[in-house]
């Protein structure tokens, strides 16, 4: 299968962040993992957990409990994208997971999905991150077994850190300040 677009190191590295340490999952799914590049991401934080990346997500059975799932699905159309995140919702309730911020808002309906799906973080993308011809994306980590009481924190990634490439740890980390370093 073509996958026109990459997730850059950077985003996967945050992306993979957002899992907690102390969490120490034993399986993790990357159920579209294209060349690899969060599937890599994956291994440099959690280099000891299994990582299940099958070729074709409609082929793929788990036998097995998923800790949790990071992604950036195929989403053109959109719907493809969300119907993907549905079935991995079967498999698995935490879940990190790249897709358009209108996913999120243009219906009431999925607003109310997301919300019960325990969204606890958005980080929005700077659209340059995958080029002119990509839609405005976020990340959003869905934990049911967080308390309803806690805000949805929203974060924007800063885009200084894009400019200089490869993005550190440390770097991901900063890009969590609220709000602030959007510039
Ligand atoms: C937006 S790309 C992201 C690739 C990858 N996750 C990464 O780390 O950058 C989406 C990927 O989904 C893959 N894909 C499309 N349909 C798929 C399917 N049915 N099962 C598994 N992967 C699929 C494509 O090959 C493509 O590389």
């Amino acid at each position: 299968m073509n996958g026109e677009f990459q997730t850059p190191d950077w985003v996967c590295d945050l992306m993979v962040n957002m899992i907690p340490i102390t969490d120490n999952p034993k399986v993790i799914l990357e159920p579209t993992p294209g060349e690899g590049n969060l599937v890599r991401a994956i291994q440099r934080r959690f280099s000891q957990c299994r990582i299940l990346a099958p070729n074709d997500i409609y082929l793929f059975h788990p036998k097995e409990k998923i800790d949790w799932t990071v992604s950036n699905p195929p989403f053109t159309p959109m719907s493809l994208g969300f119907s993907l995140l549905q079935r991995m919702k079967i498999w698995c309730d935490n879940i990190v997971i790249l897709l358009p911020w209108l996913l999120l808002i243009n219906s009431e309906e999925r607003t109310d999905w997301f919300l019960r799906a325990g969204l606890s973080e958005v980080i929005h993308l700077p659209r340059s991150v995958f080029g002119s011809s990509r839609v405005q994306a976020c990340v959003m980590k869905m934990t049911p077994r967080r308390s309803k009481e806690e805000p949805i924190e929203l974060t924007f990634a800063a885009p200084q850190y894009i400019k200089r490439g490869g993005l550190s740890q440390t770097g991901a980390k900063k890009t969590k300040n609220l709000l602030g370093v959007f510039e």
